[in-house]
């Protein structure tokens, strides 16, 4: 019976913790990233140059036109890498992550 109680309280705890790592997963989807440095990456990179000649303005509105193409958190790492090789700039993971994370964080608000 000891043994018994021990066995559902050591699940109890690992479905606890698979909730937690579950809901924080969903919570924010580039939490690895730092925006604030994707912010400056993006400046770095110049990033919004393409995209000004594209869509006018500031460029950003790329990230908010109703046919935009990246349409869930997992399309947009690849679209960076795309764009960032079409430039030769070579991000690293981080950086990735972090322009990731800028981006969602001021424009697609993915969960
Ligand atoms: C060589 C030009 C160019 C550069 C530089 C560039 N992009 Fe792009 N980017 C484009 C074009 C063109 C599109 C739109 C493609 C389309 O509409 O099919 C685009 C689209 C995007 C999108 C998708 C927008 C949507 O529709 O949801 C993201 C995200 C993006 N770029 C990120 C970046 C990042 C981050 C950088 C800097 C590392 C960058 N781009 C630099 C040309 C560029």
């Amino acid at each position: 019976m000891r043994i018994c109680n021990n066995w559902e309280r050591a699940n109890e705890k690992i479905f606890f913790l698979l909730l937690v790592a579950a809901s924080t997963a969903q919570a924010t989807p580039f939490a690895s990233g730092n925006a604030n440095h994707g912010k400056k990456l993006f400046a770095q990179y110049e990033c919004d140059s393409c995209h000004k000649g594209k869509v006018g303005g500031d460029g950003s509105a790329i990230f908010t036109r109703p046919d935009r193409i990246v349409r869930s958190a997992g399309e947009l790492i690849p679209r960076i890498k795309f764009c960032s090789g079409a430039v030769g700039a070579h991000l690293s993971a981080q950086e990735e992550q972090d322009l990731a994370a800028h981006l969602n964080q001021t424009y697609y608000h993915f969960k």
